[in-house]
């Protein structure tokens, strides 16, 4: 399916932004990453009459650390966040985490605070706030207030946002003296939303007993759960107060059954990741205070170049330029266009597959500005000045790169249609990755789904073309 029309802007400044949802009210949904509200609109779940595109508000990939607190702006990218070793040495959890949201190309666009705001209730990102006690800054025209995350979800994609409100920052408790983190969940496959997700804050005293502690779930009801467990303290953390607290843990929780899981299995995964997320903090408890300052180096906004504050009708074709595979070309879309049906139907790249259209199969991956993203949960218009390589892209003429050449000899497709996205992807990666695991290769597969091959030959061509050419 394909969306409803709407109108869409793309703004620069938070006024302005706050401006637009103080006017349009119901009718407005702020669009971040759009990896959640893509699919959505895609479905038709959602039928905004306009989008406000918030990702070149440069102002909302602050990062300020107070010491106690990092504060976040709300469009740093999941991906960004997760490779700065000094936000993830602040905020242990997060990191912990981190390798459980989705896969690395929907880590490539989602945003921290559309994440947040989402407020899907087996959400680890949700989870890992509720259970450090951390805040949500929001803003609109009568002010600025901050919520506590305990208070801010309200149910299923619920929260105490008012239709007006733009969350700005996320605040993090940051890692204090003897203080140990766990997080773990289990999920159908790698990368899906959690059947259940558990973590866990633990404090210790000089002495090594419990000073206090706090469980965290996901999945289990209709907003993530956070426990502050007053009973332990001053007891010993060990193997069997693990237990203890797990068998606590699971008298406490009522969840719901779905099609995913019965309400007696998530009971029974309640108790079996709270034993394992507790021995986890226990064991990871630092003895030492926190150096240094957290400062992400990279521009995190967006690149994209489409006129600022100018409102585009739902019906209106806007011009659009993009770099594609080293030339620059135009075109015009819809607002509601998506930047798959863009690249095949209007500049002809018809090596970019549409097979899902909601970000699950990989199929219609390509790289935006050198990065692996599903073009089928952007529009068209939020592409406009970047630059986007598809398969045509990878190599010169009709010549193979080394990654493809290790394609064909490895028997690495059938059909081919999963093929082009899974190039761009192992092609993104092995950038980043110039000598990766088999383990490192099968979690970026995670986010692809081949019908044909069975991945083996997959991961095996992508190994061999990581591998120098004397080996
Ligand atoms: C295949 C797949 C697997 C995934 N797996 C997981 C997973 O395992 N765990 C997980 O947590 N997530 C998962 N996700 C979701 C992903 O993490 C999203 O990135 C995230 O939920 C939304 O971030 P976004 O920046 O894309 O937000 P968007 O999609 O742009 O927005 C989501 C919602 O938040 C609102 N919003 C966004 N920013 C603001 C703001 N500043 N102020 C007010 N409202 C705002 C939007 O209006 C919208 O309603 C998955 C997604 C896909 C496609
Ligand atoms: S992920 Fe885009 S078509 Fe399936
Ligand atoms: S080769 Fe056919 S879907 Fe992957």
């Amino acid at each position: 399916m394909k969306p409803a029309a709407f109108d869409y802007v793309r703004v620069t400044s938070i006024d302005e932004a706050i401006a637009l949802l103080a006017k349009h009210g119901d009718e407005a949904t702020v669009l971040a990453g759009g990896v959640s509200l893509g699919a959505m609109l895609n479905m038709r779940l959602v039928r905004p009459g306009i989008l406000i595109d918030i990702k070149g508000i440069e102002a909302l990939s602050a990062v300020h650390d107070a010491g106690t607190q990092l504060t976040i702006g709300v469009i740093v990218r999941q991906a960004d966040l997760m490779v700065s070793a000094p936000a993830m040495a602040a905020v242990p959890l997060l990191a912990k985490a981190f390798p459980h949201i989705g896969h690395m190309q929907t880590r490539s666009r989602g945003t921290l605070g559309g994440s947040i705001a989402h407020a899907d209730p087996s959400a680890e990102l949700p989870l890992c706030l509720v259970t450090l006690d951390g805040a949500i800054e929001l803003q609109s025209r009568a002010g600025i207030r901050t919520v506590k995350a305990r208070e801010f979800f309200t149910g299923v994609l619920s929260t105490v946002r008012r239709p007006d409100e733009l969350l700005t920052a996320i605040h993090w408790p940051t890692r204090s003296l003897r203080s140990g983190f766990g997080f773990d969940e289990i999920a159908q496959r790698h990368g899906d939303f959690a059947i259940v997700a558990a973590a866990c804050h633990v404090k210790l005293t000089e002495s090594g007993l419990i000073n206090q502690l706090d469980v965290g779930l996901g999945g289990v009801e209709d907003r993530p759960l956070a426990f502050i467990l007053h009973e332990f303290i001053g007891a010993k953390p060990d193997a069997a107060l693990a237990r203890a607290l797990a068998d606590h843990v699971m008298g406490l929780v009522a969840p719901t059954g779905d099609v995913k899981a019965s309400a007696a299995y998530r009971k029974a995964l309640v108790r079996l990741l709270v034993e394992r997320v507790f021995q986890q903090a226990a064991a990871s408890v630092e003895h030492a205070a926190r150096e240094g300052v957290v400062v992400i180096p990279k521009a995190l906004h967006d690149t994209a170049s489409k006129a600022a504050g100018e409102v585009i009708g739902g019906h209106t074709k806007a011009a659009i330029s993009v770099d594609l595979n080293g030339r620059t070309v135009r075109g015009s879309a819809e607002p509601r266009m998506l930047l798959s049906d863009f690249l095949r139907h209007e500049l002809g790249c018809y090596g970019v597959r549409v097979g899902c259209e909601h970000g699950v199969c990989g199929a219609c991956t390509v790289l935006v500005d050198g990065v692996a993203q599903r073009s089928c949960l952007q529009r068209a218009i939020e592409a406009d000045g970047t630059s986007i390589t598809t398969v045509e892209g990878l190599s010169p003429g009709n010549t193979m790169n080394a990654l493809q050449e290790a394609f064909r000899r490895h028997h690495a497709l059938q059909c081919g249609f999963c093929t082009p996205g899974i190039l761009a992807s192992a092609t993104h990666f092995l950038r980043d990755n110039s000598q990766p695991t088999e383990d490192a290769v099968r979690d970026m597969l995670s986010g692809h789904i081949c019908r044909c091959t069975g991945y083996h030959g997959i991961v095996q061509a992508i190994l061999d073309a990581a591998r120098p050419v004397s080996q």
